[in-house]
């Protein structure tokens, strides 16, 4: 829950022998097409959670020629995370020189959020995308929720590999197991709903921030029939499940449905709309989890952002208004532009902020003018 201090790459596609001081809140990389900007933000987001945002594959991330990569950082906190990877071993990642055997605790301290090309998909891609949004979310403001979904799909996978078998030789254990996997869903529902009721407010609020002059509504939808325990909707789609062999109804297939004048938002806005709303939806997450922090006790707490290329497909007001919310969150900022002249206002050289400049692989600080 920490902002970046200093970044070290090196193999990384085309990155090589990078060490950066970065700024706590706002940082900008400008470079050509090609230069490495993304792919600096592509090894960060490996670094934090174990996946890049552009491939579930590895060797694309392996710098050519090279058999493995390596990322580190500092955090202002002071905890150092490292991570060492190849084709054929499992990851080497270390927290303060302490092995790690997944992300589950370096994931909590550098929370990281993505605005780039891909976040329309908040808005017009599927409801797993949203689903993962608010339990990325969900996961921030209580860590043993991970546990608790890792749980339920654990249910619903064994649930699927029971409707599998022949539905005569099953109706005796589905129960067993519905009556599991009830339990857990409802609990699930519960912990995304409180979630969502004290979230919805800061969303409006920042959509209207952005898009003052659009009618914006967000309806959850839970995954089974409105007034119906799952218990119940899980024994009424028993007949359909033994059909599709899989459980049809469940917080797995849960959605966020937004809509702007009664109709699917992604049908009705604009490109710039979509993403302004997809921005919107990112930013005033990050407002919530500030607040819920601060009454868990953590006022410093900080999210970085990856934005990558804002200036693409929204105009000088709507980017302004976007640059205004991000700047003044306090979370750290890392943006990336092809020309400093793209976010004119954050390619300014401030004490609080720091500019870099990316060229065939290396990136280097511009240093204030005196
Ligand atoms: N595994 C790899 N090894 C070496 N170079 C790679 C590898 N994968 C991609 N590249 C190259 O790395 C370069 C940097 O790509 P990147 O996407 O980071 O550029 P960018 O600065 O974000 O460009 P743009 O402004 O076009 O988005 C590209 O030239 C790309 O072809
Ligand atoms: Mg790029």
């Amino acid at each position: 829950m920490s902002a970046l201090k200093r970044i070290k790459i090196d193999n990384f596609r085309n990155l090589k022998d990078i060490d950066l001081d970065l700024r706590p809140e706002v940082n900008l990389l400008v470079g050509d097409n090609g230069s490495g900007k993304t792919s600096f933000m592509e090894a960060i987001h490996v670094l934090s959670v174990g996946k890049s945002f552009r491939t579930a594959r590895v060797d694309p991330l392996l710098a050519d020629g090279q058999d493995q990569f390596l990322v580190y950082a500092e955090l202002f906190s002071g905890d150092r995370v490292g991570l060492q990877r190849d084709l054929t071993t499992t990851p080497t990642l270390r927290l303060n020189s302490e092995p790690q055997s997944g992300w589950k605790e370096i994931a909590p301290l550098m929370p990281i959020q993505v605005l780039n090309s891909d976040s329309f998909l908040l808005v017009d891609g599927g409801a797993g995308i949203k689903r993962r949004f608010i339990d990325w979310a969900m996961f921030h403001v209580e860590h043993s929720y991970l546990g608790r979904w890792r749980n339920y799909r654990r249910l619903v996978q064994q649930r699927n590999a029971l409707l599998k078998l022949n539905p005569r030789d099953i109706q005796s254990q589905l129960s067993i197991w519905d009556e599991e996997l009830a339990k857990s869903g409802e609990e699930m529902h519960i912990l995304r709903k409180q979630l969502l009721k004290s979230y919805i407010p800061f969303l409006l609020r920042t959509i209207t921030e952005f898009l003052p002059a659009i009618d914006i509504s967000i309806d959850y939808k839970k995954g089974w029939p409105r007034g119906m325990p799952l218990h119940q909707a899980l024994f009424d789609s028993r007949a359909k499940d033994t059909k599709y062999r899989a459980t049809t109804l469940g917080p797995h297939r849960a959605d966020v449905a937004i809509s702007s004048a009664g109709l699917p938002a992604s049908e009705v806005l604009s490109r710039g709309q979509i993403k302004l709303v997809a921005c919107a939806l990112k930013i005033s997450m990050s407002r919530y989890l500030s607040q819920i922090k601060a009454e868990q006790g953590c006022p410093a707490y900080t999210i970085t952002f990856l934005i990558d290329d804002l200036a693409s497909e929204l105009d000088a007001n709507s980017s302004g208004a976007v640059l205004d919310a991000l700047i003044s969150s306090k979370n750290q900022c890392i943006f990336t532009a092809i020309t400093g002249g793209d976010l004119a206002r954050v390619s300014d050289l401030t004490e609080t902020s720091g500019k870099f400049h990316v060229e065939h692989g290396k990136i280097r600080a511009v240093k204030p003018a005196v």
